[in-house]
C-alpha cells in the first residue's frame, strides 16, 4: 500500500479546512483511493501562531526549502493566496515533478497558461476546482462531463459578498454600506472588499470558466469589468416592478469564433433561475449544445465548501499517481479565438435618467435614441421632487449604439442626470 505525501502552502481558513476533512475522515482515504494520504509539511508565514487545528510537531515550517527539497512530498497543495510568491513556489514545485492542487483564481486567471505548460514539460497534474465558485463542483464538469458539448453560454453569480449586498438591499431595504457591513462580519467578504464590490473577484472566475469553455486562453485582462456599487435601492424598486432582480453575473459565450466575458451588474428576469439564488449562495448556468440548460448551485465560499474542493481534487491526484496516469487532464485552450469588446455587445438595457417634466422631452429623447437605432421596448416615467424620473427597456441592441445616444441625451437641455444603465438578461 502506497503513502502519498502532501505539503500545505497556507493553514489560514481553508488550509485548517483541508487539514479537518483529512483528519476527520483519516481511515476512508485507502479505501477511496487505494492510498494513506500524509500530510508532511505545511508552509506557514508564522509557526508560533494559535491555530484552530492540531498537527504533529514538526509539521509547520516558515522555510519553503524544507518542502521543495523533500523528494518524498508528491502533491502541492497551495491555499496562500495572491500571485507571489505562490506563482514562484507553484513553478518550482512543478519543475521538481510534484503534482499541484490550487484554491488560487488570481493566479489561474493570469497565469493558467504557463502553470499548464509546465504541468506538460514534467508531466505533472494541475487541479484547481476551488478556484471557481468555493464548493460547486464546475471545473470538472467542464472539463470532463460535458466535454461532449459545444459550449454556448455560461453565466454564473460567482461572488458570495456581492449577491448577499443585493440580496439584502432588495428583500428588506438595507442599505448599501449596512448590507456590505453584514457580508463582512458574516465573513463572507475580503477584508478588503474592494476585489468582491468592484466585481474583480468574480472577472478572475469568469475568465477561468471562458478559457475552460471555449478552449480560448482568458485572462483576468481580457474580462470588463463592473462592479456593484452604482446599484441603488431605487433601482432595485423599479428591477422588482418590471419582473426583475438584479444580480452581478459573470456572462463568458461564443459568437462566430468571438468570446465575449464580462462581469457587471444584470437585470435577470423572475422567470430564469439564477434569479432565485439569494443570499452568499453562488450558482453557474451553463448552456451546452447537447446537455441544454444546466445550473451548478451551492456554497461559494467558507471553510468547508472549498477545502470540500480541494480535497476532491487531492484524491483525484493521488488516484492518478496510484494509477499510474497523471498528466491525464492537461490545457484545454488549443485554439486562438479574439475576444470581443464590449462597445461590440448585443444586449437589452435597462436605462434611468432624472429629465424636466415639460411637453415633449419623452419625444425629444425617444428620437435621439431611433436616430442611434436603438428600438425602445418599455418606458416608465414617475414624477418625483423638481421633475421626472425616465425607466426605458431597449430591444437588443449595440452597445455602442446606446452609448452614443446617451452621450447626446446627456446634453440635452432637459436632461438633469442619467441614472444608471444596467444590461438586462433576455430568456
Ligand atoms: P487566509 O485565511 O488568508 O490564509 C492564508 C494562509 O497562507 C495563512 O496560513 C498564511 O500564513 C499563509 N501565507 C500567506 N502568505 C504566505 C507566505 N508568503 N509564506 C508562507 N505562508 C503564507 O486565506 P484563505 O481564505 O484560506 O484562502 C486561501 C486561498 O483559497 C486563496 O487563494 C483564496 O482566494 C482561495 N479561496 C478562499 C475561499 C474562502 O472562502 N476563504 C474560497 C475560495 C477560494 P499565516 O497563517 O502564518 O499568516
Ligand atoms: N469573497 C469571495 C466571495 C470569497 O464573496 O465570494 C470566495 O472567492
Amino acid at each position: 500500500m502506497r503513502q502519498v505525501n502532501i505539503a500545505l502552502l497556507g493553514l489560514g481558513t481553508v488550509g485548517q479546512g483541508v487539514v479537518k476533512i483529512l483528519q476527520n475522515n483519516k481511515n476512508q482515504w485507502t479505501k477511496k483511493c487505494g492510498c494513506s494520504i500524509e500530510i508532511k509539511k505545511i508552509l506557514v508565514r508564522d509557526t508560533k501562531k494559535q491555530r484552530e487545528v492540531i498537527v504533529p510537531e514538526g509539521t509547520l515550517t516558515s522555510d519553503w526549502q524544507e518542502i521543495i527539497q523533500d523528494p518524498e512530498i508528491d502533491i502541492v497543495v497551495e491555499l496562500m493566496g495572491g500571485i507571489e510568491p505562490a506563482f514562484s513556489y507553484i513553478m518550482e514545485a512543478i519543475n521538481h515533478g510534484k503534482h499541484i492542487v490550487t484554491a488560487n483564481k488570481d493566479l489561474m486567471a493570469e497565469h493558467g497558461g504557463e502553470l499548464y505548460g509546465a504541468c506538460k514539460q514534467a508531466g505533472t497534474d494541475l487541479y484547481f476546482e476551488a478556484s471557481v465558485a468555493g464548493g460547486i463542483p464546475i471545473i470538472g464538469p467542464l472539463k470532463q462531463s460535458l466535454a461532449g458539448n459545444n459550449i454556448k453560454q455560461v453565466m454564473g453569480i460567482l461572488n458570495g459578498t456581492t449577491n448577499y449586498i443585493l440580496t439584502r438591499m432588495s428583500q428588506d431595504g438595507t442599505g448599501y454600506q449596512e448590507a456590505l457591513k453584514q457580508a463582512q462580519d458574516l465573513g463572507y467578504a475580503e477584508a478588503d472588499p474592494t476585489a468582491d464590490v468592484e466585481g474583480l473577484d468574480a472577472a478572475r472566475k469568469t475568465a477561468i470558466l471562458a478559457s475552460l469553455s471555449f478552449h480560448t486562453r482568458v485572462q483576468f485582462k481580457d474580462v470588463y469589468v463592473e462592479g456593484i456599487t452604482k446599484i441603488t435601492t431605487a433601482d432595485l424598486q423599479y428591477a422588482k416592478e418590471l419582473g426583475y432582480v438584479i444580480k452581478l453575473l459573470g456572462i463568458t459565450r461564443e459568437e462566430n469564433k468571438q468570446i465575449e466575458a464580462r462581469v457587471h451588474p444584470v437585470l435577470v428576469p423572475h422567470s430564469h433561475p439564477l434569479s432565485t439564488v439569494n443570499d452568499s449562495f453562488n450558482a453557474v448556468f451553463v448552456l451546452g449544445d447537447a446537455v441544454g440548460e444546466t445550473m451548478f448551485f451551492g456554497r461559494g465560499a467558507g471553510q468547508f465548501p472549498t477545502a470540500s474542493s480541494v480535497v476532491g481534487d487531492i484524491v483525484e491526484v493521488v488516484n492518478n499517481i496510484r494509477t499510474d496516469c497523471t498528466g491525464r487532464l492537461s490545457c484545454t485552450c488549443y485554439e486562438h479565438k479574439e475576444i470581443k469588446h464590449i462597445s461590440d455587445v448585443r444586449c437589452m438595457y435597462y436605462l434611468r435618467f432624472r429629465v424636466v417634466d415639460r411637453p415633449g422631452v419623452l419625444a425629444s429623447i425617444a428620437g435621439v435614441f431611433g436616430n442611434h437605432g436603438v428600438s425602445l421596448a418599455s418606458v416608465v416615467q414617475k414624477n418625483i421632487k423638481d421633475g421626472a424620473e425616465l425607466v426605458v427597456i431597449t430591444h437588443q441592441v449595440l452597445e455602442k449604439d446606446v452609448q452614443d445616444a446617451l452621450q447626446e441625451i446627456e446634453k440635452l437641455p432637459i436632461t438633469k442626470e442619467i441614472n444608471n444603465l444596467i444590461r438586462v438578461a433576455e430568456v
